[in-house]
């Protein structure tokens, strides 16, 4: 308390001084200075004192000060009379801004009743810094701001007054903004924040700046708030593509959907002003729009449609990116896209020319297609090799790329293979690769290069004698294995003789089916097998030909009766044969001799009695002929025996002759020999030097008949005839001849109306006569053939 007396001493003083006389002059009021918050018991002033009273009798006289405050800030000890602080004041509390501030106290005395005024200046200290309402503020402001703009800032409050109240105000150093003190009327000061480089949120999107308040006082007090300047987006930047250009590569037939690239444009803006939204550039192709898709949110490029190659190689997209704030701008790139080429084309193959058929003489190197392949795709995918099976008798040779020449690489034979089915297989080098079939049909014609073929090298034909004229007896058959034409195969018979007779007169044959017919009724006593060649031709241009030859074999049937040879009847009498009475049993008597002209058993002859003047007396031997005596002859036996003997040859059925003998018995036998002047013959044969003598006249009369049959043909007028006079009918030649042996012989050829051409056939022919000595025995042989009529000969018994 001392202390704060001291101190504030030579100022009270003065007050002091002041207040006396303003007390002598003024009814006495005194006035005191005090300095505001002082602790409780500071010495104001000496107040009885001052107001001359005395110390000791304030007590007696009831000394004590009212005051219109809540408070008792200051009191009076009454012992001393000295005013002191009771409890702290603080001026702001009591005036708050008011420049001066002051405790009025009444000062009441009573015996006498006096009354002072005390007036207390309260004197501000500078106890309060300058304050801001909050530590921090936020002030906004947008970054399209131009620079010197202002923004006024919060002010600061000090409660202190005068000098101890705000004096200024100070900012941390910033790029961006100053600060500017203004004050107002009243004088009170506050502050501007004036910009002073244009701000950019995308650089920097808040300022901190430390605003700071500082008053008068000694030492001065300062209080200080943080300005965060947030600075507001403003829409001015564009979208900026990651790269200005985008290249992608892309298989082609990507599947839909398949993502080519995602665009990425940034945009420092934010909020709409920073969405960016994807789109195609204005001036896309439709094309391009139809193949691909821009996701408007994202920037992802998708397949849309069908990408091939082999329409476009490349593509150009445009694409554009906006944001989505006020007054925004679109910006540009390019996407550009390789497509990739994928095998995804077969190669084609193309036949340019086929000639088919080929000829199966062709020689090796014929042409026989010119086939050309392409493939769509590139590259590898679209280098293609040509190839055929190695088996074929084919090779492919190319001249230059993708076209190449079918050409036959040895001879053909149509016969071994007719067709070619050649599959020509087109193989691209992609991997995989593709391949492409393509068939060639070569049909190979037919050339006339096989002779026709028969089934065996030589047939051979059975014909039982006496068989019917014109009927078939066998057939041969040829095969050729050429086609059409050339295997269209025609048999004739080719000229040959048989016994001098041309072979067409003895057989014929089908020229379609190679049957074989007999023109004529064969003899096997006369002719027992001959042989023909029978040639096939096929209708090929030239005809090839081949023959075989038919062996013909004429079986034998029995159709000759025995002959008897011995005993000859002579001169119309039956044979007689000399027996002496006086013989044995068991002598030979005579022997039959007979022949057959058959064969085998149809030539087996057996011999047998079939009537006797006297069974028991003679046998003939069955197989040798002989007639034996059974017993010795006796006196009472006729002389003269007749008999009748059988001879039968072993046929189905058998034929016989039978020949009558007489036997003489005699009592001696003469030296000559026997005599047969009364033989008869039941039936004439010939001998065989007559047999030979007829077939050499056949011969020589066939030789004849060829001669006039060449007349005939020389003739133009058919209706030839060579007689000796007989009546014959028109288109028939007679011809009659004699020899000296007598014997006669008539043929004659007739010719039917259809053979006007030169096909010229035999209707009828007889071609034997024969007439033996003696008798009028007549042969006609007829052959005919089944389309023609018979006609009987009107040539008889030459000889009468
Ligand atoms: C776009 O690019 C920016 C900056 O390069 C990167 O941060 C962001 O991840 C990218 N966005 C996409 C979707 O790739
Ligand atoms: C040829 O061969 C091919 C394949 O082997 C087949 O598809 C085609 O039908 C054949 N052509 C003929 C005419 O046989
Ligand atoms: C018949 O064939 C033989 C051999 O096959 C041949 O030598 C002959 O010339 C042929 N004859 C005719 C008339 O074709
Ligand atoms: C045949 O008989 C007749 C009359 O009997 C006779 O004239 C003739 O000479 C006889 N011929 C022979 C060859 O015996």
């Amino acid at each position: 308390i001392f202390g704060a007396i001291l101190l504030t001493w030579p100022r009270l003083l003065t007050i002091g001084l002041l207040s006396a006389s303003f007390c002598h002059l003024v009814s006495c009021q005194i006035r005191y200075s005090v300095p505001e918050e002082l602790e409780h018991g500071a010495f104001v002033g000496n107040i009885a004192e001052d107001l001359g009273l005395d110390v000791t009798k304030l007590s007696s006289r009831r000394f004590r000060i009212a005051s219109g405050a809540r408070k008792q800030y200051l009191e009076v000890n009454l012992e001393n009379g000295i005013l002191f602080v009771n409890e702290k004041i603080d001026r702001e509390e009591q005036c708050e801004q008011s420049a001066a501030c002051f405790l009025h106290l009444q000062v009441v005395i009573e015996s006498p009743l006096e009354l002072y005024r005390v007036e207390v200046d309260i004197l501000d200290v500078n106890d309060n810094p300058p304050s801001f309402p909050w530590s921090e503020f936020v002030l906004e402001i947008s970054e399209s701001a131009a620079p010197g703009s202002r923004f006024p800032v919060e002010s600061a409050h000090d409660p202190d007054v005068g000098t101890n109240s705000l004096r200024t105000y100070s900012l941390s150093p910033s790029d961006h903004f100053t600060l500017v003190v203004q004050s107002r009327s009243d004088g009170s000061k506050f502050a501007e924040l004036v910009l002073e480089a244009p701000l950019d949120r995308e650089q920097q999107r808040s300022h901190q700046m430390m605003l700071t308040a500082v008053d008068g006082g000694m030492p001065e007090k300062s209080g200080s708030a943080q300005i965060t300047v947030s600075v507001l987006d403003a829409n001015d930047n564009v979208p900026v593509f990651e790269q200005p250009f985008y290249k992608v590569r892309l298989l082609e037939n990507a599947p839909r959907g398949s993502m080519l690239v995602r665009l990425n444009a940034t945009d420092l803006d934010e909020g709409s002003n920073g969405d960016i939204s994807y789109s195609f550039s204005g001036h896309a192709p439709l094309k391009v729009r139809e193949l691909f898709s821009v996701d408007s949110r994202t920037g992802e490029i998708r397949v849309k449609g069908v990408v091939d190659f082999e329409k476009a190689s490349v593509y150009e997209i445009y694409v554009q990116a906006k944001d989505r704030g006020p007054s925004a701008v679109a910006v540009h790139c390019k996407v550009l896209v390789d497509i990739l080429d994928v095998n995804d084309n077969a190669p084609e193959v193309i036949l340019t020319s086929v000639s088919t058929p080929v000829q199966e003489d062709a020689p090796p190197g014929t042409v026989i297609s010119v086939i050309s392949v392409m493939d769509r795709d590139s590259g590898d995918n679209g280098n293609v090799d040509c190839e055929i099976p190695h088996n074929m008798p084919f090779q492919l040779h190319t001249s230059f790329k993708n076209y190449y020449t079918l050409v036959t690489s040895e001879l053909l034979d149509r016969e071994t293979v007719s067709e070619y089915n050649i599959t020509v297989t087109a193989r691209d080098l992609g991997s995989p690769p593709l391949s492409t079939r393509k068939s060639i049909l070569v049909q190979v014609s037919d050339v006339n290069d096989n002779a026709p073929r028969f089934l065996q090298p030589s047939f051979s034909v059975y014909v039982t004698e006496n068989n019917a004229p014109g009927a078939s007896i066998s057939s041969v058959t040829a095969s050729d294995p050429d086609s059409n034409q050339n295997a269209y195969l025609s048999y004739s018979i080719l000229e040959g003789q048989i016994q001098g007779m041309p072979v067409s007169t003895y057989v014929s044959i089908n020229s379609d089916n190679g049957n074989i017919y007999a023109l004529r009724s064969f003899d096997y006593e006369q002719l027992r097998n001959f042989q023909i060649r029978v040639q096939a031709q096929d209708a090929g241009l030239p005809p090839l030909s081949s023959n075989v030859t038919v062996n013909v074999f004429v079986l034998d049937q029995n159709d000759n009766a025995p002959v008897i040879v011995s005993p000859l009847p002579k001169n119309g009498s039956v044979a007689t044969e000399m027996v002496p009475r006086s013989v044995d049993a068991g002598y030979l008597v005579a022997k039959i001799t007979a022949l057959d002209a058959d064969a085998g058993q149809n030539s087996r002859l057996s011999y047998q009695v079939v009537q006797a003047t006297d069974q028991g007396l003679f046998s003939v031997a069955l197989y040798t002929g002989e007639i034996r005596t059974i017993r010795r002859l006796m006196d009472k036996d006729a002389t003269r025996q007749r008999l009748v003997i059988l001879v039968k040859d072993n046929g189905q059925p058998p034929l016989s002759a039978s020949v009558s003998i007489i036997l003489s018995v005699v009592d001696s036998v003469p030296e000559t020999l026997s005599d047969f002047g009364d033989l008869t013959l039941t039936q004439e044969s010939p001998s065989s030097l007559t047999l030979y003598l007829i077939v050499s006249l056949s011969s020589i009369s066939f030789i004849f008949l060829v001669a006039i049959i060449v007349l005939v043909f020389k003739k133009s007028n058919i209706n030839l005839q060579i007689s000796s006079g007989a009546k014959v009918p028109t288109n028939c030649v007679e011809v009659n001849g004699n020899s000296a042996l007598s014997q006669a012989y008539c043929y004659k050829v007739c010719l039917t109306p259809e053979s006007a051409k030169s096909d010229f056939m035999f209707l009828k022919l007889i071609d034997a006569l024969y007439l033996l000595q003696g008798t009028t025995a007549m042969y006609y042989r007829y052959i005919s053939l089944p389309s023609f009529s018979l006609q009987t000969s009107t040539c008889v018994d030459v000889l009468q």
